[in-house]
């Protein structure tokens, strides 16, 4: 590419005047235009994306299509990455970066500069490179349990056979732990035992006594930070949520659970819940339509603190957003009366995704807050998943009828905790920033 005389002028008289900062912030995108660029090779910069990022799915014996772990594996896809990973609907995370809170436990995407290098190295002709730079292989323990022994363990009653080439299916399998008493849970994990590559994704939900229900985290291990938990009373049924995608060949799957207590007696400050909100019957779709939207508002009662947000919808909803509508008068409330949480920009049905914040992202919301959620849908035929655009839709449990909701996961807190813990916050972001400008002046 030749850089133009504006360009040029620009770029020197740019770094000219912020040479100290610019050379940090920007040294690599000013480097990567002179011509002495070191090439991006599969070897030295492509395979580590892959390896932390992709091969969990894209290897062998995993659900994904393909095994991305070799240059000969890779090779052949590497335009169809480039515009799945430039879209960012690979890895499967569909948070928008640029709206509202960006930091999460279970994050999933890639940042700007790994998406850079995968679309560089595409464009350069995908070279190999020195074999001899090529990393050992990543490690996948499947079989182990990542939140450490489980005290209580249970299984699908029986093995679901999965016939070969079949079309995907959603099984709701229903099972009894056997727990005879409350406990509070420290942590859990789903995992396969067998036919890891049919299990496209997986959910639970608990069944409480009283009728009374919860998703949980769906996504592998779930560790809840000490002093907080969730409860799983005696008697509390679990439903393994099973999205099943059929393999060339038939194959036998089943999946666990494995729990993990608090000491008997001990009642943790803080147990979360899960609560579906918008859960609204009205939801209109007329036919042919784009760019329908739909809102649906929770009140907090009570000053609430955020673990983890999950949409749900199905096949013609497009996009979501979250935001939570502060009262008049609140702690945080800086001149801003919305505060935006997230953004999903391209919902994908194939991909029920957990978000789960990170400790100090978790939303505190004041009592009196709202959450609102604004759903979009695209009602035809350019919506691939879209079967019938003639159709109105409405709201079902089908997955041709639609929905409009979110489980969201929370505790809530006492007022004085809340402002405790806002308070905390505040302190702790204004460091950062304090930080971040000595910092800025002494370079
Ligand atoms: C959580 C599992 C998972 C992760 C992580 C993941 N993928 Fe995938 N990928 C899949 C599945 C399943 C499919 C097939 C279904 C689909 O397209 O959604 C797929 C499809 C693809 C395709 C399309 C294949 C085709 O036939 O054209 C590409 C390209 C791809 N993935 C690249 C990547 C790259 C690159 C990464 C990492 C940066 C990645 N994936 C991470 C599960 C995953």
């Amino acid at each position: 590419m030749k850089a133009t005389l504006n360009d040029r002028l620009f770029r020197l008289v740019f770094v000219a005047l912020c040479a100290p900062i610019a050379v940090s912030l920007t040294g690599g995108s000013l480097r990567a235009q002179t011509p002495a660029t070191p090439q991006v090779t599969f070897t030295k910069e492509v395979v580590p994306i892959l390896q932390q990022h992709c091969q969990e799915c894209h290897r062998p014996n995993a659900i994904a299509p393909m095994s991305l772990q070799t240059y000969e594996e890779v090779r052949p896809f590497a335009k169809a990455i480039k515009e799945r990973v430039s879209a960012r609907m690979m890895p499967p995370w569909f948070i928008d970066p640029n709206v509202g809170i960006n930091k999460f436990k279970n994050y999933g995407g890639l940042t700007d500069d790994e998406i850079a290098t995968i679309v560089k190295w595409v464009e350069a002709g995908a070279p190999q490179g020195n074999p001899a730079d090529m990393p050992p292989p990543a490690k996948f323990d499947d079989d182990i349990w990542h939140i450490g022994t489980p005290e209580l363990v249970a299984a699908m009653p029986e093995d679901l056979i999965v016939k070969a080439n079949g079309p995907d299916m959603w099984k709701n399998i229903v099972i009894d732990p056997g727990l005879s008493e409350d406990r509070y849970i420290k942590a859990v994990e789903i995992k396969p035992t067998k036919g890891r590559r049919v299990i496209h994704h997986m959910g639970t939900t608990l069944i409480y006594p009283d009728g009374s229900s919860a998703t949980m985290q769906s996504k592998n291990a779930n560790i809840f930070e000490d002093g907080s938990g969730r409860s799983l009373k005696a008697g509390t049924k679990v439903v393994f949520q099973l999205h099943i995608h059929p393999y060339r060949e038939d194959t036998t799957t089943s999946v666990e659970i494995g729990f993990k207590f608090y000491p008997k007696g001990y009642v943790p400050k803080y147990v979360a819940q899960t609560e579906l909100m918008g859960d609204d019957h009205e939801l209109d779709l007329p036919a042919n339509s784009d760019n329908i939207r739909y809102d649906s508002y929770k009140i907090l009662s009570k000053p609430t603190r955020i673990l983890a947000y999950a949409p749900h919808m199905h096949t013609r909803a497009k996009a979501q957003c979250l935001e939570a509508i502060l009262p008049e008068k609140s702690e945080q409330r800086d001149g801003n009366k919305v505060e935006p949480l997230n953004c999903i920009n391209h919902f994908d049905f194939n991909w029920m995704m957990v978000y789960e914040y990170a400790m100090d992202s978790q939303p505190l919301l004041p009592a009196g807050a709202v959450l609102h959620l604004i759903s979009w849908y695209n009602n035809t035929g350019s919506n691939r998943l879209n079967n019938d655009p003639d159709n109105w839709i409405g709201y079902g449990q089908r997955s041709i009828d639609d929905m409009a909701m979110a489980w969201m996961t929370f505790y809530n807190l006492s007022e004085e905790d809340f402002r405790q813990q806002v308070a905390e916050r505040k302190a702790k972001s204004k460091e950062i920033t304090e930080n971040l400008s000595s910092k800025k002046l002494t370079q």
